[in-house]
């Protein structure tokens, strides 16, 4: 079974993306072929800085690399070291209908929300479904947002079968964990970085301990009972705490006697705790960047055999032959 994942290197990683997302791509690890990689081209529907960037790409290679990407077992590349996935995005952009791409939801999103638009940002499902397709991907793990994506992506790779007359292309799923499928930011809204509402995976102590001070609660005092079902610490409590430890935080809401001032250090301290050991192993990375550049050198060709494999059927189903 393969696996195939993407994350866009367009921001600081948080801790939405990490259990929406990286958790579940490095645990699946264990459970099938992995294909993950750097998605540097979708990323330039948002980012037009180049030294960000850059920046932004080493910093999420290294994160992953840290949090246990191993790039012997899996694949593990960036997008753009592999260009076969432009062609095939061309090739795909030929039976992808107008109305597919006006429907999704994420496009329709940034423009209600004012967002400067391109054509980037509206074929964007297309670059994805050719991410997904050129690997002949089971599995596609995401957060609920990306869903929809998914869907274009089987409704490309059905018109793309019918026109073929032929089954070119696999039907890949999507894998959302409900139970984390949407991780809530500091003001209980979807946490992402566009909102400003992020905790930060690998923050400065001090920044990070400013932003979980900053979740948003009522304004219950001190000598009163607390309702931890609509409590956002609580909320975020729940991804890094077990039952028991979560059962004696529900007991504390109960008890008159503490602020949410103590809960919130309650959340930094499991923060803290949980990301500190793949601290080292960041710091040997940032430290060793030829390192890390011949691991994406190794990566990529892994893919690229693949995919000019795929190509090669590709380019013969639609007649790019002679
Ligand atoms: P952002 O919303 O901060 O821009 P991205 O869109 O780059 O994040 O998302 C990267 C990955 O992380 C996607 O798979 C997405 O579904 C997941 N993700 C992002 N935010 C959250 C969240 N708040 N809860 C769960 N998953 C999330
Ligand atoms: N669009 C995804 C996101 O914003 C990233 C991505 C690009 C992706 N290509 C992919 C995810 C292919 C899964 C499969 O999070």
């Amino acid at each position: 079974m393969r696996i195939l994942s993407g994350i866009q290197p367009s921001g600081t990683i948080h801790i939405g993306n990490y259990f929406g997302m990286i958790k579940k791509m490095i645990e699946s690890q264990d459970d099938g072929e992995l294909f993950a990689f750097i998605a540097s081209y979708h990323a330039m529907t948002s980012v037009k800085d180049k030294d960000f960037l850059q920046k932004n790409i080493m910093e999420a290679t290294v994160n992953f690399l840290a949090l246990g990407m191993d790039p012997e077992k899996s694949t593990f590349w960036v997008q753009h070291d592999v260009k076969e996935v432009l062609e095939l995005y061309w090739i795909l952009s030929n039976h992808t209908s107008m109305g597919l791409l006006e429907r999704a939801h994420s496009y329709k999103d940034k423009v209600a929300r004012g967002f400067p638009t391109n054509h980037g940002l509206f074929s964007y499902p297309v670059l994805m479904a050719a991410d997904i397709l050129l690997f002949d991907s089971n599995i596609v793990p995401v957060g609920k947002d990306q869903i929809q994506h998914v869907e274009i992506t089987r409704d490309i790779a059905n018109t793309f079968n019918n026109h073929c007359g032929k089954e070119i292309f696999i039907m890949p799923e999507a894998k959302v964990d409900e139970i984390v499928a949407t991780v809530p930011g500091t003001d209980g809204a979807k946490m992402s970085k566009s909102y400003g509402n992020t905790i930060d995976m690998f923050g400065t102590a001090k920044g990070v301990k400013k932003q979980v001070m900053s979740v948003v609660t009522d304004s219950k005092g001190l000598d009163e009972a607390k309702d931890y079902t609509t409590c956002n610490i609580y909320k975020l409590c729940e991804l890094f705490m077990s039952e028991d430890e979560l059962q004696v935080l529900q007991k504390r809401y109960a008890t008159p006697g503490e602020g949410y001032g103590h809960f919130k250090l309650t959340l930094l301290d499991k923060i803290n705790e949980h990301f500190a050991p793949y601290a080292d192993k960041r710091n040997y990375y940032f430290n060793h960047p030829e390192e890390v550049r011949e691991i994406l050198a190794h990566g990529a060709s892994k893919a690229r055999k693949i995919a000019q494999a795929k190509m090669e059927i590709i380019r013969e189903a639609v007649g790019l032959k002679y």
